[in-house]
This record gives structure tokens, C-alpha cells and sequence, in this order.
């Protein structure tokens, strides 16, 4: 058993202090020195001091967690944030990591990796970890022989490819030799709970068992991310007015908020969640298919907690149990017809194709809780103060014989006037703002309500004077009719601020012309543009637009060189924050 009076003169303790410490821990245990050390750790953790400089050696006989999050909005990293802590005060030398910013090297020695991972656009990895999930699917992945790992997936059951992208890291994480310490859980909007429970388990798992049984661990503070949606602000409607002529094909408003008060403060290109209400007749149909019209809680709680629209497979198979509905449950059971029954289909179409009374409780335990939207901010706080301007396209549609509206955006453009409200929180997306250094050219790419960040950029650049070179490609498919912000655009042309204007109007003439045809004819400017240093920024639609930019991006930056290389060059790009996406 050594005495702490062999330490180093370089101890930071007296010598009466090193005596008196000697008493107890001189004769200590491996178990109780352990103990100790996993104690200690697990106060400064307590007391936020998790980043003092621990000595090397105590740092060493910590068994080594690497977490790795990919985030589009942020609440992948929010958990990992928390777990960090949590690990920490189990007695790991814990550290997080974006999949962004790591190399699949990384992963070699990691010891015990817990994976956070969500899932965008249709079934694909965020944007800015894409880089490192093609390197991870690639053939020159490492092998994780000798890695523990474990795989929490967030997503949204309302999309075909639920938790898509954790599902195929964790796969591919055994495929690579990894061992998997705890079955992968994956959560829906609602993850909060989930979450929580998963991770202690999981944690509780993997912990340094003296260290571990010591420290008591909880997830009970509310994550970072959730605080802003319990206590949103109500902001004034100060304008609203249409951007979009009586002939456009879909209705877009423009929208002002005052922030006065609110002590909200955004950059350009962060967004403004909305958080929406059910509008009363969708409301009244839902609580007539039930049996529950009439009930005034219920008709609150739907119309301001519970998504009452989308429809889950879970939805149906829970609907199918509670209801024992035979005839139901062989449809939801099976995979090929419940798809088929759910294209289109809304909870509403449920509930009046397989009507059954039920009892306010059994119902809304089968409802999600209603999700906020996210809109880009279209202002900058540095021309207009307390306000924020958002460019809300109106959603309309018919599916499965219905009429269907859009929650949040009909009722902003349907009910929320000037002089009436909404509820809103700031959701900062610091990885699409502007470069730092003003003078840095950008190249602004969008179509449609797309162009709303960039009219916060314009904005932004405007108010600060910035001598970089703005360029804007935006798409839309009538230059008559749809050409959003039409009048500020071209003032901002003419002085200057922006300093060149590219439109795709895909219907103005026979053949469609979209935003990746122009960048394809402007190839030279660009590609000149990136040689100067130039930041690519892409907004808008993600199902078709995002995929063929990408496309096209990559065909000009290979063009003359091997067609691997376009995918090399744009991923590099992404890494070195000079591709960002705001796509939806
Ligand atoms: C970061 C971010 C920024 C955004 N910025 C903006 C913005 O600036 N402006 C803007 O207008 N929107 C923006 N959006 C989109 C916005 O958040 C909402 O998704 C959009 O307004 C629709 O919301 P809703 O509540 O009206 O519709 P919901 O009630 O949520 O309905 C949308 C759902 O309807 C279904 N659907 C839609 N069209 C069809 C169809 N043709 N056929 C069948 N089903 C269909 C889909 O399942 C879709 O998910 C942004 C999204 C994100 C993530
Ligand atoms: C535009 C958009 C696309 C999405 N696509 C999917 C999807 O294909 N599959 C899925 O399971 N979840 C999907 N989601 C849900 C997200 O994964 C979910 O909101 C998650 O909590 C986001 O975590 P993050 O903030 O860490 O990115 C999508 C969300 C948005 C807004």
C-alpha cells in the first residue's frame, strides 16, 4: 500500500495536509481509492467544474466513452451534452464529439462509443455529418474490433424511414467487429423520457462498477432544448401581407412579430419555432369519430397539446388492440397493406373508416404531443430591432379523397391576423449564419420560401456595410407571380448589397428551368467563386431540389477530373463549413 508522502514535491498539498489525507487513503483499498476517485470526479461534474484539468494518471485508469451525436436542430447534441455529465460523474473520461467534425479513425480507439443519432430528410443522415457517414459506409472503414458501442436513434415515426440513419450506424458499427453493449432504442418526438430512461440504463451498463454503484445519476433537470418549448413567447402580428399574386400556384405571406420584451435575440439564419394549434374543425371531427364531442377539456387538450393529423403504423396497431378491432388488426398487421392504408391517410381517416366510442384517456394516450414548426428567420435583428419577419408558404393539399391543410402555416395564413398572436421560441442553427469575416463572398442558393434566410443575410449585410460579394440563385416558378420579395431584391441589386441575381422561373417557358440549371451555365463564375473563398449556402426543398444541387455542385467541381472527385471536393466543402444546408 503506498503513502501519499512518496508523491511528487509537485503535489498540491502541504505536508501536514498530505499527513492527515495519509491517515485514511494511505491504507485504502483499490476499491475505496476507486471509490474515491469516482466520488470526486462526480462533485466537480455536480458543481460544473467538469472541465478542471484532472492529472494524467487519474485521467488513465478512466475507462474512456466517446460520445458522438449528429444533429440537424440540435437535440442529439443537447443529450449528448447531458449524458457527458452524467458519464462523467459515473467515473468515465467522457467526451463528445460531432460526427461533423470526426474522422471514422476516430472510432478505432475510442473504447465505448454511445452513438446519438438522428435521422432527416427522407431517411438520411443530417447534413453536416453526411461527410463521415459516407466514410463510415465505406470500404475503408476501420474496424471497431475491441469497441463497445451503443446506439440511441431519434427520428419521427410519422416518416417512412423511422430512426433510418441510427438503425444503419448501429448495423454497421457490428458489422465493423464493434460489440454492442445495449440494444439501439429508437424514439420519436416525444424522446424526452425515453431518452432519459435509455441512457441511465445504458450508462449504468457500461459504468465502472465501484465508481458506478457510488454516484447517483439523474436525467431529471429538463434537457436544454426543452425549456424554450414549455415557455414560448407570444409575439404581436405587427404585419402580414401576401408575397405571392392571386395567379401563383400556392399562397406564400410574409409575417412580422414584435419581439419587445421577450428578450429573444436571434442571428440570421436561425429559425423561429411556431408553436400551433389544431384548427376547430379538425378538431370537431376527430371528437365526433370518438364519441367525445362536446367534452370542453378534451377539445382544449386537442387542439393545443396532441397531433391530431399525422398517422403512425404504431397509431394503427394501438388502435387496432384498444378497440379490439379484428379486422383492423389484419391490416395493421400487415406491413404491404397498413403502407398502403396510410398513403395519404390522416388519424381522422382512421378513426371514421374504423369508428369505435372510446374514453377520453385511452384516446390521447394514442396521440403524439403536437410538435412546434420551424420557420427562417427573414430579418436581422440589426435592421429591425425587436421584430422578427417570417415567409410562411401556405400548405394545401387533397389526399385519399380529403381536403387537407397544414397545421401550423394554415393557421398563421387562414386565422392568425394582424393584431392577433403567436407563440414562439427562438431555435438557433449557428451552422448556417454568415461567415465571420464580411468580406467573404457568398452564394446564396434557394427556391421558393427558401429565400427567406437570405433576406435576413441581405439585411444583415446591408446594416453592417460588408464588403463581400453576395450572390443569389433563386428559384420559383412564375417571375410574375411568385418571385418573392421581388421589390427589396432588386434595390438591394442596385446598391450594391447583393451583387448578382440569378432566377430559374421553371414555368415561364416550355422546358423547366430549376436553380441547378443555372449554377450549371454560371460553372465558371462558381467555381471561381469557391477559389475565392466563397461560402455556398442551400435553402428550400429537400425532397428534390437539395439532391439535384448536390448533384450538379459535384458535377461542376469534377468536371474534367475523375467523377469521384466531385463527391471528395463537396464533402470537403461541408466539413470546412463552406456548404451549408438548410433544407426541409
Ligand atoms: C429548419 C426549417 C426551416 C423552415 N423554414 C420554413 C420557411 O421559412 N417557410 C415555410 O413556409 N416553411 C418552412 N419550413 C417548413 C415548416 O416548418 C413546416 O413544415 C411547414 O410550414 C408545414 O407545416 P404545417 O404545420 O403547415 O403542415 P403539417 O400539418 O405539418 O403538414 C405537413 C405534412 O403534410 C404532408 N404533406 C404535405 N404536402 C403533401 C402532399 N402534397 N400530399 C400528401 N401529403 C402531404 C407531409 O406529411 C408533411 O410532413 C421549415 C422547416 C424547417 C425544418
Ligand atoms: C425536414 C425533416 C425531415 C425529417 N426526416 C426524418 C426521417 O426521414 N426519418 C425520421 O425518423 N425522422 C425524421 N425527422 C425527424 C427528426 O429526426 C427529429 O425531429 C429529431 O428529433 C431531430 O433531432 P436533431 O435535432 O438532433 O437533428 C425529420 C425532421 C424534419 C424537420
Amino acid at each position: 500500500m503506498s503513502k501519499l508522502t512518496t508523491l511528487p514535491n509537485s503535489a498540491p498539498f502541504a505536508p501536514e495536509h498530505i499527513a492527515a489525507l495519509d491517515q485514511v487513503i494511505g491504507a485504502a483499498s483499490v476499491v475505496q481509492r476507486a471509490w474515491l476517485s469516482g466520488f470526486l470526479a462526480g462533485l466537480d461534474a455536480a458543481e460544473g467544474k467538469g472541465e478542471v484539468a484532472i492529472p494524467a494518471a487519474a485521467q488513465a485508469d478512466k475507462p474512456k466513452l466517446l460520445i458522438l451525436y449528429a444533429t440537424e436542430s440540435g437535440n442529439s447534441e443537447a443529450l449528448a451534452g447531458k449524458t457527458k455529465q452524467d458519464a462523467a460523474k459515473r467515473g468515465f473520461a467522457a467526451k463528445v464529439l460531432d460526427m461533423a467534425d470526426a474522422t471514422v479513425d476516430q472510432l478505432k480507439n475510442a473504447g465505448t462509443i454511445l452513438a446519438i443519432v438522428s435521422t432527416w430528410g427522407d431517411g438520411e443522415p443530417p447534413q453536416r455529418a453526411a461527410p463521415f457517414y459516407r466514410a463510415l459506409m465505406g470500404e475503408n472503414a476501420p474496424s471497431l474490433e475491441g469497441v463497445k458501442f451503443a446506439v440511441l436513434a431519434l427520428g419521427d415515426s410519422s416518416y417512412a424511414q423511422f430512426c433510418e440513419t441510427g438503425r444503419l450506424v448501429d448495423e454497421r458499427f457490428a458489422a465493423l467487429g464493434g460489440s454492442r453493449a445495449a440494444d439501439r432504442i429508437e424514439l420519436d418526438l416525444d424522446y424526452e423520457a425515453g431518452a432519459k430512461t435509455w441512457l441511465n440504463a445504458t450508462l449504468e451498463l457500461l459504468a465502472p462498477k465501484d465508481a458506478g454503484s457510488v454516484i447517483h445519476v439523474d436525467f431529471q433537470k429538463p434537457l436544454a432544448s426543452a425549456s424554450s418549448k414549455t415557455a414560448p413567447f407570444e409575439a404581436e402580428i405587427t404585419a402580414q401581407h401576401k408575397l405571392t399574386s392571386d395567379r401563383a400556384d400556392s399562397e406564400t405571406v410574409h409575417v412580422e412579430l414584435a419581439l419587445a420584451g421577450s428578450g429573444l435575440k436571434y442571428e440570421p439564419g436561425d429559425a423561429l419555432a411556431i408553436v400551433p394549434e389544431n384548427d376547430a374543425e379538425t378538431v370537431a371531427d376527430v371528437l365526433r369519430a370518438v364519441g367525445l364531442d362536446g367534452d370542453a377539456a378534451l377539445t382544449d387538450a386537442l387542439t393545443s397539446r396532441y397531433d391530431i393529423n399525422t398517422l403512425t403504423a404504431k397509431q394503427m396497431k394501438d388502435y387496432a388492440v384498444i378497440t379490439g378491432d379484428t379486422g383492423l388488426a389484419a391490416l395493421a398487421d400487415d406491413a404491404g397493406k397498413r403502407t398502403g392504408f396510410m398513403a395519404g391517410r390522416q388519424m381522422i381517416d382512421l378513426l371514421e373508416q374504423f369508428p369505435h366510442r372510446l374514453e377520453a384517456e385511452k384516446f390521447t394516450a394514442l396521440l403524439r404531443p403536437l410538435a412546434p414548426r420551424y420557420y427562417s428567420i427573414a430579418s436581422s435583428q440589426k435592421l429591425v430591432g425587436d421584430e422578427a419577419h417570417l415567409t410562411i408558404a401556405r400548405l394545401a393539399y387533397e389526399s385519399a379523397g380529403r381536403a387537407r391543410k397544414g397545421v401550423a402555416s394554415t393557421m398563421v395564413t387562414d386565422h392568425r391576423k394582424m393584431g392577433g398572436s403567436l407563440n414562439v421560441f427562438v431555435r438557433p442553427n449557428p451552422h448556417f449564419h454568415l461567415p465571420k469575416d464580411d468580406a467573404a463572398p457568398i452564394v446564396m442558393i434557394g427556391a421558393g420560401t427558401g429565400v427567406a434566410p437570405y433576406r435576413g443575410f441581405l439585411q444583415e449585410r446591408e446594416a453592417t456595410g460588408a464588403k463581400g460579394e453576395s450572390w443569389l440563385v433563386f428559384g420559383h416558378r412564375h417571375f410574375l407571380y411568385d418571385f418573392l420579395y421581388q421589390l427589396e431584391i432588386q434595390e438591394w441589386l442596385a446598391s450594391g448589397v447583393l451583387s448578382q441575381l440569378d432566377l430559374a422561373s421553371s414555368r415561364d417557358q416550355p422546358e423547366k428551368r430549376y436553380v441547378q440549371h443555372v449554377l450549371w451555365e454560371q460553372r465558371d463564375r462558381l467555381r471561381g467563386q469557391i477559389a475565392n473563398g466563397a461560402t455556398l449556402y442551400l435553402c428550400g426543398d429537400a425532397k428534390h431540389m437539395a439532391h439535384d444541387v448536390d448533384k450538379t455542385l459535384m458535377r461542376i467541381l469534377s468536371e474534367g477530373k475523375d467523377e469521384k472527385e466531385g463527391q471528395v471536393e463537396l464533402d470537403a466543402l461541408i466539413t470546412a463549413g463552406r456548404y451549408k444546408k438548410d433544407v426541409y
